[in-house]
């Protein structure tokens, strides 16, 4: 049985401000949170839908040094474009703010400190990588070297990017600072450690005991988190960008952005409500819920709560329904090379059509596992489902009701069974949207709210008005009438989910009251009110647009492989590695000689292939040869080369080929082919 509560506290994962936000955020995280506080308001609920950027963390100082400006240089610009982007998708937070302000800094300051004047951490000494010529601690990410698993040059302390493998700064190959270059050193230090090893008991009880109605996703990520156990986990770091770790002896360092960011939840309450801000976070009758990605969630179901559990006094969340992740054009999303639709580009490239990508982006939600976003669907869901089914209704309605009745709402006179069938729908679509939302099952609840325009079209189509103005006016009366108290309640149940649209059809309808009370019911406008002009609320998006989007993606794909290819090339090649060894007699056994090239043609329908005639002194023969992408049949003709002889002769492409051509070829498969310092007799032998 749920419980009665008196306020909801939603909070959105505090994006880092180290870029923008994209899709793959967007259908994580933030569409869904917003519908889930729209909805609540749009009932009544006292609700704060708290977010902010996550402004900490060493990639935020990495991309500082790369653009040679200050930390906060960087996490201004992208707080500044983080924050509007959201505005203009019209996600409704309360409040949106950041985590280095001065409220955040002395919340987390205060939090910690509670935590250690109560004797709730561990400290711990550990050796830690050091820059001697810089004079810092290095943090994971600023130590590169050579991948132990792939052997990938560049590879970070803390993950290969090449292969993905996740690291420690221990096994890479020849470590190297980031920083200055020059070799590091393991240097003793010291750190608060959170020992969530205590915690697991009670965390188990929590939440594999207490919320089995969570997500299986999420239930199953903290299961197989407890089942491996918990380790103590450091709360601080050597760095400067962060909030000072608040203890004597403690000078050169932070508090560990995982552990600051979501106190900037608290903290950004309390910069929104002032003194009010405590019965949010300490009172039982508030249901807290975080919306989250899955990458997020051991923070968010076990170090967070168990932070919230060491101070005391704080609620916990009551659910954390996280989300998969969102693919595009079927592959995985990639903010560093840039496989990405960013929020920015998008609102400017697709004025007024906000909506549209709330659709997609809800419709395709990875609630339950990774999905996949392509241009050709949002083209699709808008067009074969916005504007046709919802779009379309409510135009018919509007438009038939300005026609017969100068725009007036008609009045009914006597309701079909028909008619009364369809009303009698309404508060059942209200119930399964209700049931829907408040389990997190948004994709769900927006389907339910396009049936509702779908059986308003089907109305239509059965009761067919138009037909009937001639003879029966009072019939089309009642029809219209029931089909704009459909509007109405379209307008309300969509309301959540497309908000611009939302706003239009009530202008429409000159619908000033919203509530989700009135969701259901018949008797929403008020026979005799004037409706105001239809206006589409949806534009059919042509194949051009959707081209111009794909052609970006294809544009980006390029570019992203011509600096593949420029880095691969600007690599140094590593010699092979010495083969195992061989006898004397064995290597005797090869007969190696030298011969001249008489004929050179390629081998019809191959791009590799050269068939060489050769003079080797003892006879004249052909071998065939995979060298025709470095030489052309002209380079070749007339050269002095070395082969093996006495090979075992092979078929290749119909023809014969007797000994083999000597190529010194590199890692990167280059060749160029071996041949005498001077000219000499064909047939001589090497060795
Ligand atoms: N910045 C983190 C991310 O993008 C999320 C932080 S959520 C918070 O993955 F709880 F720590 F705020
Ligand atoms: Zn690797």
């Amino acid at each position: 049985m749920e419980k009665n509560y008196k306020r909801h506290l939603i909070t959105a994962a505090l994006p880092y401000a180290n870029g923008g936000v994209h899709i793959g955020h967007l259908a994580g995280v933030y569409v869904p949170a917003d519908i889930y506080a729209r909805y609540l308001r749009l009932k009544g609920e006292d609700v704060k839908f708290i977010c902010g950027s996550d402004e900490h963390g060493v990639p935020i100082t990495i991309k500082a040094k790369k653009l040679g400006c200050t930390p906060q240089d960087v996490v201004d610009k992208y707080h500044k474009i983080i924050k509007e982007s959201f505005e203009g998708l019209g996600i409704s937070f309360d409040i949106y703010s950041r985590t280095s302000s001065d409220i955040h800094s002395k919340t987390a300051s205060d939090f910690f400190r509670k935590l250690y004047d109560d004797g709730k951490f561990i400290e711990k000494e550990s050796e830690q990588f050091f820059d001697v010529e810089a004079n810092t601690f290095l943090a994971d990410r600023y130590i590169t070297g050579t991948c132990p698993k792939c052997g990938a040059e560049g590879a970070y302390g803390d993950q290969c990017e090449k292969c993905g493998s996740t690291l420690s700064p221990d096994e890479l190959i020849n470590p190297k600072s980031a920083i200055s270059g020059s070799e590091p050193i393991k240097k003793k230090t010291k750190h608060w450690y959170l020992p969530l090893d205590k915690y697991e008991q009670w965390l188990r009880e929590w939440i594999l005991d207490g919320h089995k109605e969570w997500k299986t996703n999420v239930y199953g990520q903290c299961k197989s988190w407890l089942d491996g156990g918990l380790q103590p986990r450091a709360v601080s770091r050597d760095l400067e960008w962060g909030v000072p770790v608040p203890v004597e002896g403690a000078e050169g360092k932070v508090l560990y952005v995982w552990f600051d960011a979501p106190i900037g939840y608290i903290s950004n309450t309390i910069e929104l409500l002032g003194n009010d801000w405590e019965k949010w976070w300490k009172s039982e009758d508030t249901k807290l819920v975080h919306f989250i990605g899955k990458d997020n969630i051991v923070f968010h179901c076990i170090v967070f709560p168990s932070m919230l559990k060491a101070h005391g006094g704080y609620i916990l969340p009551e659910n954390v329904p996280a989300n998969e992740f969102l693919n595009l054009e079927g592959r995985k999303i990639s903010t560093s090379r840039n496989w990405a639709i960013w929020l920015d580009e998008y609102l400017k490239d697709f004025p007024g059509q906000q909506d549209v990508l709330r659709y997609v982006l809800c419709a395709n939600a990875p609630e339950t596992k990774d999905n996949d976003f392509t241009w050709k669907d949002f083209q699709t869901r808008n067009n074969s489902e916005l504007v046709a089914i919802y779009g379309n209704f409510v135009n018919r309605a509007i438009v038939l009701t300005h026609k017969y009745f100068a725009g007036k709402v008609p009045a009914i006179t006597t309701l079909q069974d028909i008619d009364k069938e369809v009303l009698a729908q309404l508060p059942q679509f209200r119930t399964e949207l209700e049931k829907s939302i408040s389990t997190y099952r948004f994709r769900e609840a927006l389907k339910t709210a396009m049936d509702i325009a779908r059986l308003g079209n089907k109305y239509l189509t059965d009761t067919e008005p138009w037909k009937l103005a001639k003879t029966d006016m009072e019939r089309v009366a009642t029809i219209l009438n029931v089909s704009l108290q459909i509007c109405a309640n379209l307008a309300i149940a969509f309301e959540p989910f497309l908000p611009f649209s939302s706003a239009k059809l009530r202008a429409m309808l000159n619908m000033e009251k919203l509530e989700w009370n009135s969701f259901g019911s018949s008797e929403i406008l008020a026979a005799g009110s004037q409706l105001n002009k239809a206006e589409l609320m949806f534009a059919k998006i042509e194949d051009e647009v959707i081209d111009a989007q794909l052609k970006k993606l294809a544009d980006t794909d390029a570019a992203n492989q011509a600096a593949a290819e420029a880095e691969a090339a600007a690599a140094p090649v590593k010699p092979a590695p010495q083969k195992e060894e061989c006898t004397f007699d064995e290597f005797g056994k090869m007969d190696i000689r030298t011969a001249t090239v008489l004929e050179a043609v390629r081998v019809p329908k191959t791009d590799k292939l050269l068939k060489l005639t050769i003079d080797t002194g003892i006879d004249t023969r052909t071998i065939v040869s995979g060298i025709a992408e470095y030489y052309s049949p002209e380079d070749m003709l007339g050269k002095q080369i070395c082969i093996l002889a006495n090979l075992q002769p092979r078929k290749i492409r119909g023809i014969e080929s007797k000994g083999m051509i000597l190529m010194a070829k590199n890692e990167k498969g280059e060749m160029k082919f071996v041949t005498p310092e001077k000219l000499i007799e064909n047939g001589a032998c090497v060795g």
